[in-house]
């Protein structure tokens, strides 16, 4: 069981990890950030979330911005009005008693070599507190990122033909982190669309919160998609925490296309040819998940979650 904190652009898929992570992790905090809605909407779902669960979290807000690129508009057709289903009624405010980036330094301080930090949404709330304070990152134990795409098993991109959502949302931020000395493991689309949970298996877990909230993203699926559940995209970290060996890994240093039609692309080098290339010279290796042995995961996450 890891200490965690959990980044997160608290939508549908989210919830579902931050649930699945309360069950296998302690959690020690829950950070927002913009992404699939905004920072302030992200803050009232964890707030949410936190109440119906009976989590003792604390919540603090995070960035309602890329470090450069304008805010897109929140992805209400797959996450619903409100970021959660827009079937829950939701009292709360969006103020913290601090914000994201002071509860990461303090907390990486306070815990130094303790504490996993579990990125589910865009990277901003990192590169953020690296910049403003470096000397964390040697205190971070492990960082794990539900983010990019490298076209292993076919899967290059959900908001292009090459950026995966999480890092398209600030680039810039997730090119800094991944130039940053740290442990980090990545859990790209590779392997996240290859654990997909039905809706009839999502009803079977008799978690009326999770049934409810998911009924939105589950109607877009089958009209995009033709297919009636979801990708366990940000669950897969906290699987990764769970059952490691259920995971094919390489290491390979990772940079962040920042400009043309492959803004916000995961690059590796992956020539045979020992090319030198100043673009990934000296850079730390990260671990890049590419296989999944997706029934032994899929059964994990739905004993896990069952109610
Ligand atoms: O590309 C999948 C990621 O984008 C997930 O984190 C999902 O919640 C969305 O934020
Ligand atoms: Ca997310």
């Amino acid at each position: 069981m890891e200490k965690i904190i959990i980044d997160t652009d608290i939508g549908i898929d989210d919830a579902f990890a931050i649930r699945y992570g309360m069950l296998t992790q302690k959690i020690l905090g829950i950070t927002t950030v913009n992404g699939n809605v905004t920072a302030d909407m992200a803050t009232k779902n964890a707030k949410l979330f936190c109440k119906h669960y009976g989590l003792e979290a604390p919540v603090s807000k995070g960035a309602s911005r890329g470090l450069v690129i304008e805010p897109s508009d929140p992805i209400t057709d797959v996450h619903g009005s409100d970021g959660m289903g827009g079937c829950y009624e939701n009292p709360f405010d969006a103020d913290t008693k601090q914000n994201a980036v002071q509860f990461l330094i303090e907390t990486f301080k306070a815990h130094p070599h303790e504490v996993t930090i579990v990125a589910i949404g865009p990277l901003t709330n990192l590169a953020l507190a690296f910049n403003l304070c470096p000397e964390i990152i040697p205190l971070i134990k492990k960082l794990v990122i539900m983010g990019g795409a490298f076209g292993f098993n076919g899967h290059t991109g959900n908001m292009s033909n090459f950026a995966e959502f999480n890092i398209w949302k600030d680039p810039e931020a997730a090119d800094q982190v991944m130039r940053a000395n740290l442990e980090t493991v990545i859990v790209p689309l590779d392997v996240t669309y290859e654990v997909l949970i039905t809706g009839e298996e999502i009803a079977a877990l008799h978690d009326k919160f999770l049934g409810d909230i998911a009924k939105v993203y589950l109607d877009f699926s089958l009209k995009d998609e033709g297919f009636y559940g979801m990708a366990m995209h940000d669950a897969l970290t906290i699987e990764y925490l769970c059952h490691e060996e259920s995971f094919k890994v390489i290491e390979k240093p990772v940079r962040v296309s920042l400009a043309g039609f492959t803004y916000g692309q995961t690059l590796i080098p992956l020539s045979k040819m020992p090319i030198p290339d100043d673009n990934f010279k000296d850079l730390p290796l990260k671990k890049i998940c590419i296989g999944v042995n997706s029934k032994k995961v899929k059964e994990h996450i739905l004993t896990t979650l069952k109610i």
